[in-house]
């Protein structure tokens, strides 16, 4: 695997840089509720004008199929952006053409313009050389600091890193770095968390961990499957009965692989799915007919900081239980806060990413506590699936 060229090589005085951001924010009534995302590529962006580029940035928002709407429109987040560099952002109606060149045309050295949501050309997705070439002729350099973006093969995230001499943004330097320290190059023992409702959207990632990892501990409603697949019953717990063969075949691999499964060793059940619903803790030989699994038992809790505590390096996807209802955060709370210490310790390289993951994590507190918390969801998790990201390997030296 080559390493790529980072901002450290790049020549930017006086030059048109695109840069490919991730700028899909969770927004509400044309206001972004985390800028996380924001401010993940503020030094790229700082660093870029620093040193004298004009910064052009790139971006999608949502997943429009008939050309521009307003829902989808970039423009206020040109004016969050704007609000976390504290520095003017100009925004532009259309990622390509009159409009977009007659922007460039008019910054100076060290200014910042957004360009139009790049998914409103239908170019963008099919990566469209003619889009690639009406997107290149804006620029001069390449960055992409869009790493949750990346499992995209799109004009704008692959096509455009061929086309002009491409970099790594700060940002997915760091991501690309964190995420090799956790998987690629691990100081073993290596142990994962993966938790979250299913096991079948996460088929692949289980196979491709039980051969990369030393222990993988599951949790959340996928955790029920594994158990129903050896046997125990799991009353009305969110369970996938379909796919019991798969949850053993895991298991063999997992064997196979001199990797250990660490599953819930007891549970909290529950008859209704709500916060606050009354609940115990039983063994999980004893899961009564009406309960429902809604958070990993104290005892299941113990034996994972157990695993912990041998682990050097964890990486984590998912909760442990229903964590955004009270008291069923618990195991994922107390999980999440022993990994924190562990790492701020300098026992363990913490890595999280993934769709829910992040919130979890934030709603325990912890997740400026761990070594690197990706803003990826999907990029993320196909990382974790040991696929190729068309977006980091495009930008390869
Ligand atoms: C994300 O928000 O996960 C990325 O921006 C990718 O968005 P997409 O799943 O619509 O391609
Ligand atoms: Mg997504």
């Amino acid at each position: 695997m080559s390493a790529f060229r980072t901002l450290d090589s790049a020549d930017l005085k006086g030059k048109r840089v695109l840069v490919r951001v991730d700028l899909n924010l969770p927004m509400d009534g044309g206001k972004v509720t985390d800028a996380t995302r924001i401010e993940r590529i503020l030094p790229t962006l700082n660093e870029i004008s620093q040193k004298g580029g004009k910064v052009i940035l790139l971006a999608h928002f949502g997943r429009p199929k008939n050309g521009p709407d307003e829902a989808n429109s970039l423009r206020p987040v040109a004016a969050a952006v704007a609000q976390h560099l504290g520095k003017p952002v100009a925004f532009a109606t259309d990622c390509i053409g009159p409009v977009a060149a007659e922007a460039v045309n008019k910054l100076k050295d060290g200014e910042f313009l957004l360009l139009e949501n790049t998914r409103f050309h239908k170019g963008e997705e099919k990566n469209d050389p003619s889009l690639i070439d009406a997107m290149a002729a804006l620029g001069d350099i390449y960055v992409n600091d869009a790493f949750s973006a990346a499992h995209r093969a799109h004009a704008s995230t692959e096509g455009l890193a061929k086309k002009l001499p491409a970099y790594a943004g700060r940002t997915m330097q760091a991501e690309v770095e964190a995420l090799s320290k956790a998987l690629e190059i691990p100081v073993r023992p290596v142990a994962a968390v993966v938790g979250g409702a299913k096991v079948s959207t996460k088929l692949e990632l289980l196979g491709n961990l039980t051969k990369k990892v030393d222990f993988l501990i599951i949790g959340g409603g996928m955790a029920n499957t594994f158990l129903a697949a050896q046997g125990k019953k799991v009353g009305k717990s969110l369970c996938e009965h379909d796919l019991l063969d798969t949850a053993r075949e895991i298991l063999k691999t997992a064997a196979e692989n001199k990797c250990r499964i660490v599953l819930p060793v007891d549970a909290v059940v529950a008859q209704e799915f709500r916060a606050h619903a009354p609940s115990h803790v039983v063994g999980v030989d004893h899961v009564g007919d009406a309960d429902m699994i809604l958070d990993a038992g104290p005892k299941s809790v113990a034996e994972v900081e157990k695993v912990l505590g041998e682990a050097k390096t964890l990486v984590w996807n998912g909760p442990f239980g229903a964590f955004e209802l009270e008291p069923f955060d618990a195991a994922t709370n107390a999980v999440a806060k022993f990994a924190a210490r562990l790492t701020g310790e300098g026992k363990l390289l913490t890595v999280a990413g993934g769709g829910d993951t992040v919130a979890a994590l934030n709603h325990a507190g912890v997740a400026d506590k761990f070594t690197y918390v990706s803003t990826a969801g999907g990029a993320f998790l196909e990382w974790l699936e040991g696929k190729v990201l068309p977006g980091v390997e495009a930008i390869r030296a």
